[in-house]
């Protein structure tokens, strides 16, 4: 499912939903430059919410919740990219992160990094693994 775009970016994809045992798979599809898809990963019994973005020709992949104070960056569902697309920002108090690894470049947990997953292209699909510690 498209959402309707709210500006000039593009069209926002819906939550993912398919998954295998050990993956969680979204089709590449939904992605694209400075887009994003989200995840469910069930983990130790609980839920995490994650998310998948295409930046600079290879996917990245984290869980939704924020170094600062632990929410989720997206307060309108799926929307993680600044208005100009160049950055991932939180929106609970705009914490400005790298797409590219997680890093916060700006904001109240400046140095710290979103928690990244391993994420890999198979076929069609884009498939995230929990990262072992
Ligand atoms: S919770 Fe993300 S910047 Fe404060």
């Amino acid at each position: 499912m498209t959402e309707s775009p709210s500006n000039n970016r593009p069209p926002r994809q819906s939550i993912v939903a398919r998954t295998d045992p050990g993956d969680w798979r979204c089709a590449a599809a939904a992605l694209g430059p400075s887009r994003s898809a989200k995840l469910r990963i069930t983990r130790a019994g609980r839920v995490v919410e994650a998310f998948v973005v295409e930046w600079a020709g290879r996917y990245c992949a984290y869980v939704n919740r924020c170094p600062h104070v632990g929410t989720p960056l997206d307060l309108w569902p799926n929307e993680f990219f600044s208005e100009d697309g160049r950055a991932l920002v939180c929106s609970t108090h705009g914490a400005v992160f790298d797409p590219a690894d997680g890093r916060c470049l700006a904001g109240p947990c400046l140095g710290d990094s979103l928690t990244a997953l391993d994420v890999r292209r198979d076929g069609d699909d884009v498939v995230v693994r929990w990262r072992p510690a």
